[in-house]
């Protein structure tokens, strides 16, 4: 069958990853594929090592006194944990398993956030135990810190104040106006039980503009808190930084040309929709944009405020630290032909791919990955679908222009997946096995090495 021709099919090719080009070369991909007999996913710690190193570089030139947490939410792997506790980073933890996970591969209480809205007894218990900050996020949960820290009689409980953003009023995170008047007169009545270290909040969205206004509105909190006889000397921005998969041209016509034609079944995305996929600036140099965004009045930067304020400014990355720290591999194991384009179902199911479960598409293009070159090329659109009984179950809907037809027993790599994408929704759906993890490093050598990673959750 003829297939429509290529200029039909818009394309959002990811950004170029060094690291994966010895790890395919070497044929290690066939041989993991082979070895687990199913999909599988590779982390790269040099990256994450990497963006933690840029994002302290970026606090040191701005000379802002910061520390960086981790979230660990963006992915389960122990190695990222271990990366963030050999770089001297702290990390975000939001449940008691993600609290023992990171004390286990070497994060010290002290450098733990906890996050998260009503955290349970057990979880608090554990974070004063060893000394970790709470992110208050309600009243009944400040007090109950209070109450343990009274009954424990161990150190006094770390808290920050977890602020509801002004402009996202519908958050369900996070204290209004008078609810933080509120528990600051608790925190003053506390005493000694209680240090209360400052304020945070999470915005949704990246724009960096009302981060800036909101961390600016935070430091003058501190000021307020400070004038009672508090200690408020750090605030949180949280996580929310962005991060480029694509280049701007393949995305902004991306953006503007796409289509239900383009998609399995029609579908329709609004393009709103999308993680954007890129932005301006990223990562590291989206800290350094935020820093000298002059918030408030417009006379100083947010930098010159926060060291004016003598306040800690505390980072919770984790899709921006996880920048090309791994990618996903599926084996082809069957296509089919549908009017004008293909089918491909893979070995493993799109619970390990976590954007195509908030209404959305995971758009960084899959790479084929063929078991031999095709005598033919040209274009071969072809949607992902799942090994599973359900029809929406599909890894891409979008018809990607494969430059060979698949076949079976091919692999796709889909790059970049290690922020949120392999493990926030994966489920043995069907009794599929969990897709395993391989720590894969020193990719300048012409064989990278691999390992299993060590999480044990
Ligand atoms: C409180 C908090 N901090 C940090 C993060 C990490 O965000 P990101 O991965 O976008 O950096 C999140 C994400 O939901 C969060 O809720």
């Amino acid at each position: 069958m003829e297939l429509t021709p290529a200029s039909c099919w818009p394309r959002l090719p990811a950004t170029p990853n060094p690291a994966t080009v010895p790890f395919l070369a070497s044929g290690l991909a066939a041989e993991l594929a082979y070895a687990f007999d199913g999909p599988f996913h590779f982390v790269l710690p040099d990256a994450f090592t990497a963006n933690l190193l840029a994002l302290r570089d970026v606090l040191a030139e701005a000379a802002v006194d910061g520390f960086v947490y981790y979230a660990k939410k963006a992915n389960k792997a122990a190695v990222f944990v271990e990366r963030a506790a050999a770089g001297g980073a702290g990390v975000d933890v939001a449940s008691a398993a993600e609290l023992r996970e990171a004390l286990g591969h070497g994060v010290r209480g002290e450098h733990l956030m906890v996050t998260g809205p009503a955290k349970g007894t057990g979880l608090l218990r554990l974070a004063l135990q060893h000394g970790a900050t709470v992110a208050v996020d309600a009243l009944d949960e400040l007090d109950q810190v209070i109450a343990l820290a009274l009954a424990g009689r161990l150190r006094p409980a770390r808290v920050l104040l977890r602020v509801l953003p002004p402009t996202q009023p519908h958050s369900r995170f996070g204290m209004n106006e008078d609810e933080l008047a509120t528990a600051l007169k608790r925190c003053r009545e506390a005493g000694d039980a209680l240090r209360m270290e400052g304020f945070s909040f999470h915005l949704s969205g990246y724009a960096l503009q009302p981060r800036a206004e909101l961390a600016a509105q935070l430091v003058d909190l501190c000021a307020t808190a400070r004038s009672q006889g508090l200690a408020a000397d750090r605030i949180s921005i949280g996580g929310g930084l962005p991060v480029s998969y694509t280049d701007a041209d393949s995305w902004h016509t991306f953006l503007a040309d796409q289509r239900p034609a383009h998609f399995h079944a029609e579908k329709a995305f609004r393009s709103g929709d999308f993680y954007p996929y890129h932005s301006p600036v990223a990562g590291a140099e989206a800290v350094a944009a935020l820093l000298a965004v002059r918030p408030a009045d417009g006379e100083r930067t947010l930098a010159e405020l926060i060291r004016q304020a003598g306040v800690e400014l505390l980072l919770e990355p984790g899709r921006a630290l996880l920048d090309q720290a791994g990618a996903t591999v599926f084996r082809v194991q069957g296509v089919k032909d549908r009017e004008g384009y293909r089918i491909v179902t893979v070995d493993g199911t799109s619970l390990s791919l976590s954007e195509q479960w908030f209404n959305s598409e995971f758009l960084p293009d899959p790479v084929l990955v063929p078991r031999e070159r095709a005598a033919r090329s040209g274009e071969f659109p072809a949607s992902v679908g799942a090994a599973t009984c359900l029809e929406s179950d599909m890894l891409t809907w979008r018809k990607i222009a494969f430059p060979q037809p698949p076949r079976v027993g091919d692999l796709l790599l889909y790059p970049n997946t290690a922020g949120y994408q392999m493990d926030s929704n994966e489920s043995p759906f069907h009794d599929l096995p969990l897709p395993p993890k391989v720590v894969v490093d020193r990719t300048d050598r012409p064989r990278p090495r691999w390992r299993l990673d060590r999480h044990s959750a």
